[in-house]
This record gives C-alpha cells, structure tokens and sequence, in this order.
C-alpha cells in the first residue's frame, strides 16, 4: 500500500474498523474512505477528515458504487454481535456471506491492489466462559430457589421423608457422588428431575416417586443454555472450587 492509494475501510463504524481508521491516518494514508450500514451516529467513532459513507454492502451494486475508485479494500463488514447474538441470529449471520462475495467480485471487477479480510466475533479464552456460566447459573438457581431445598450452596438441604437419604441432598461429597456419576447424570437430574440409572431401579424409581419433596424436571420450563449454566454451577460447587475462589 502507498500513502496516496485511495483506502476503503468496510465496517467503519465498529470498534476495530473506527480504530484501523486512526491507525491508517497517523500511518500518513491520506485518502480514506469509511462505509457501514449502520446510522452515523451510532458508529463508534467518526474521523472527521475522512469521508463516510452509510450503505449496505449486502448487494452487488453497493458494493460495485463504492468499490469503484478505490486502491486497497479492508473488509471488517459484518452483521455480529456477542455470543447471545450470533447463537439467536444464525441466519442473519449468514447473509454475511453477500458482502464478502459481491466485495470480493466488485474487487476484481476494479482492479482492486490489496484485499485484507478479517472476520472474528466474540474469541474467549474458556475460563472466562466458565466464570460466566457459573455467574448465571448462580443468579438462576437463586431464583429457582435450587438453595432453599439443596440448602445455602448446596451445601445440603431439607428433610425429605420417605427420601434416599432422607433429606434432600447437597451438591457435593458421599451423597452426590452416590446420585451423581457424572456430567451427563448432572444433566439428566436438572433436566429431567431423575436420572436413568435409578430409574431403571424398581425399588429406587419408588422412592424418587413417593418421597416428599420431588426435584422439578427444569428442562420442562427452561432454554438449553439456562440448564447449561446450571450445570456449570453445579460442577462447580461439587469440586469445591467455591471454597478457594470467591463467589463470581
Ligand atoms: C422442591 C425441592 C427441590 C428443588 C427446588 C430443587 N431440587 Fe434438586 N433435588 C431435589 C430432590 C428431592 C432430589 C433427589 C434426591 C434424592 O433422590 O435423594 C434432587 C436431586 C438433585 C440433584 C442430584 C442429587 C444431589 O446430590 O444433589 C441435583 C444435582 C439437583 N437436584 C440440582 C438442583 C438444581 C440445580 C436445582 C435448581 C435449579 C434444584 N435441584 C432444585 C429437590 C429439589
């Protein structure tokens, strides 16, 4: 690239695209130009100097319009969002696939010198995935009141006569180790409100029928994503990480 190529940057108005801007201005680029489908005033930052420009790249034209006169195309474009987002929108996300293309096309069409893309959304490390799944787990299973039959962390609960053990059980040692195998089981409890193994059991599967209070089959009320944190929590709990870590 030369300081005097006329430089489209595609996805102007988000956080990295309004930084590569700058970045490109204080490089010495002296022509650049800006383009996002979103409101101006909802773009991150505007650099004054530089001329922008609010189109949807999705089409064969737009793309053809701005690609025209230009040197060098950096292509950040994209509908995204957080996880939350792109999880709920997979077919909007999609469709991102249009801007690439018909930029890709309208690049050759002129010539284009330098083509950089670069696409990323939402890249954590897994730890702190972790630490927010149990977050949520943690404000959910206070709301489902999990601690007032479980008691305070599941730290063990109630009477529950006619029970296994005859109180509800907590989220970790003998008891659990007993009742829960494994992830899966965990799951299973949570969801399901049993888990198959003691099912499959005749004299078991009475108890778990009979016994006073009953664990709720949450998979009936609650999203996938809502049981995962649960389960989260609840690993989390039962390997006694609590006791070292503050609460998230
Ligand atoms: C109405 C009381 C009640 C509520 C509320 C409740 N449970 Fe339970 N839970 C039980 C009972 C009873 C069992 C079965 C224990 C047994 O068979 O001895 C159980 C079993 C479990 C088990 C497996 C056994 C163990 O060691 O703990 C897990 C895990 C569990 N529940 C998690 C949860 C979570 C998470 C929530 C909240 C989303 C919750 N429970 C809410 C009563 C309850």
């Amino acid at each position: 690239m030369e300081k005097n190529d006329k430089i489209l940057v595609c996805g102007a108005g988000g956080f990295i695209g309004g930084h590569l801007i700058t970045y490109l201005k204080r490089q010495g680029f002296k022509y650049i130009k800006g383009v996002d489908s979103k409101p101006l005033e909802t773009w991150c930052q505007i650099d004054p100097d530089v001329d922008v420009l609010v189109t949807d790249l999705k089409t064969e034209e737009a793309c053809n319009a701005v690609v025209k006169d230009m040197n060098c195309i950096f292509n950040l474009a994209a509908d995204m969002g957080g996880m939350g987002f792109i999880e709920k929108n997979k077919a909007l996300c999609m469709l991102n696939v249009l801007i690439n293309t018909h930029l890709l096309c309208a690049a050759r069409k002129y010539q284009i010198k330098e083509f950089f893309f670069a696409s990323s959304a939402c890249v954590y490390a897994e730890e702190k995935q972790r630490t927010a799944r149990v977050a949520d787990g943690l404000e959910l299973a206070h709301r489902l009141g999990c601690f007032s039959c479980h008691g305070p962390m599941g730290t063990g609960g109630v009477q529950n006569p006619g029970s296994l053990k005859g109180y509800v059980p907590g989220f970790f040692g003998e008891d659990y180790a007993e009742l829960v195998a494994d992830n899966e089981e965990l799951r299973q409890w949570i969801n399901d409100g049993a888990v198959s193994r003691l099912l499959d059991n005749p004299l078991a599967r009475r108890v778990l029928e009979t016994q006073a209070l009953k664990m709720p089959s949450y998979g009936d009320f609650l999203e996938d994503e809502d049981i995962d944190a649960l389960v989260e929590l609840v690993a989390w709990l039962a390997s006694d990480g609590w006791r070292e870590m503050p609460v998230p």
